[in-house]
């Protein structure tokens, strides 16, 4: 009877592990490229991606060319902005703006 109870213990421990495995990868995964622009189109309104096209050309052409949305790949501005947007001394809500519109616009590689 002890030995069943630990058994079931087990059974029960290792289907909740990797019930947990299963669902971070499935997240990781669903947030492809494609979905990423998909979001931001879906959640910023198209006066907001003109502000965020505004702000881009008013900001992050000072210390190089202006780099166009379809420059680089979704991974890449993702890699890229945060700290480009803390260089143009952006609010984390302006930053989300530009964000927004170079994603948009953005590879998807
Ligand atoms: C204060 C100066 C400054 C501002 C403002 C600035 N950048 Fe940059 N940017 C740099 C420097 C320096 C580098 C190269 C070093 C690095 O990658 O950190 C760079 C690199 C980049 C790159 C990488 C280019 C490549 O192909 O490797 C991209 C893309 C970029 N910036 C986009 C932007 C965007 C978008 C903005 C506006 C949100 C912006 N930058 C604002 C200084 C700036």
């Amino acid at each position: 009877m002890k030995k069943t109870s630990t058994i079931l213990a087990l059974v029960a421990c290792a289907a909740f592990m990797a019930n947990c495995s299963s669902s971070k990868k499935s997240a990781s995964t669903e947030m492809s490229e494609a979905a990423k622009v998909a979001e931001v189109n879906k959640n910023f309104t198209p006066t907001q991606m003109l502000e965020g096209k505004t702000l881009w050309e008013n900001h992050c052409g000072k210390c190089h060319k202006l780099y166009e949305p379809g420059s680089h790949s979704v991974a890449k501005w993702e890699r890229v902005l945060p700290r480009m947007i803390t260089r143009s001394k952006l609010t984390n809500e302006q930053g989300q703006l530009v964000r927004a519109f170079l994603l948009s616009k953005a590879k998807v590689s």
